[in-house]
Order: structure tokens, then sequence, then C-alpha cells
């Protein structure tokens, strides 16, 4: 059992997206284990992008994850971390299929609407940047068998 962390974008929230961006996951049959909406701070964003420091869009991708609020969650389930990343879509828009959440919503990178872990190490640290492990609850989901 994996977990990763998602996260609604500014221009989710601010384009009323965070409902049915969060029901793609729920749907999917993950587990919702933690969620908070709120404003990161200029440093909370630099250590969650911090592989990209240096990169040509480093700055542009800092003052738009600060320029709004924005919806954190940590979800679990087997392999969540590859499957939301199909669920999610390319990084890129114009490489993001239909049915994706990008391909279905997004139409300018870096404006592609939810973020998620690449890998196991990166979800740990970035669950880590966001919330504490009281903040992370566990609960039984009555579907969990079939999924
Ligand atoms: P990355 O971690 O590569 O993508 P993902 O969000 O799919 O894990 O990059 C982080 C964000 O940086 C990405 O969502 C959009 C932005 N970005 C660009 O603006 N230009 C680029 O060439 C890349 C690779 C990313
Ligand atoms: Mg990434």
């Amino acid at each position: 059992m994996e977990r990763t962390f998602l996260m609604v974008k500014p221009d989710g929230v601010q384009r009323g997206l965070v409902g049915r961006i969060v029901s793609r996951f729920e749907d999917k049959g993950f587990k919702l284990v933690a969620g908070k909406f709120m404003q990161i701070s200029e440093e909370q964003a630099k250590r969650h992008y911090a592989e990209h420091e240096g990169k040509p869009f480093f700055g542009e991708l800092v003052e738009f994850i600060t320029s709004g609020p924005v919806f954190a969650m940590v979800w679990e389930g087997d392999d969540v971390i590859a499957l939301s990343r199909i669920v999610m879509g390319k990084t890129k828009v114009t490489e993001a299929l239909p049915g994706t959440i990008r391909g279905d919503f997004a139409a300018h990178t870096p404006f592609n609407l939810i973020h998620g872990s690449d890998g196991p190490e990166s979800a740990a640290r970035e669950i880590a940047n966001f919330f504490t492990e009281a903040e992370q609850l566990d609960y039984d989901k009555a579907v969990a068998r079939w999924i």
C-alpha cells in the first residue's frame, strides 16, 4: 500500500475544479487520508520543487504555486503513485490525452491544475513538507476489498 502527495494548484482552485479533480481519485477507488486548503509560503514552495531549482521555469513555477490557495492532499492505495500520474495526464498540456485531468481541463503549461508525486522518495518528502503524521487519518473504506 502506497501513499502519494496530490495538490490542486491555484489555477484549479480559481477555476472551481477542486471537486471534479478530487472526484477523479475517488472514482478510481483511492483513499483520501489527508486534505488541507491552504496558502503555500515561498520557502515551502521552494522545498516542494527543490528538484527543479536552477531550471529556467523554476521562478515562474514558485510564483505560480504561491499565487493563491491550493488544495493539498494525501491519497493511499496500491500503486497510487504511478496510477495517479496516469489519472493526471502528461506534464505538458500539448501531450496530455483526453480522459486525463490535464487533457480534459488544462490548456497552458505550467498551468496544468494538479501536482502528483513522481516516486516513493518524492512522495515521502512532499507529504512531510505539507502534513504531520497526526494529520493523516486512518479509517476503514467500505469498498477497499473490491478495488
Ligand atoms: P515536473 O515535475 O517535470 O512535472 P509534473 O508536474 O508532471 O510532475 O515539473 C513541475 C512543473 O513545472 C510542471 O507541472 C509544469 C512546470 N514545467 C514547465 O513549466 N516546463 C517544463 O518544461 C517542465 C518539465 C515543467
Ligand atoms: Mg514532478
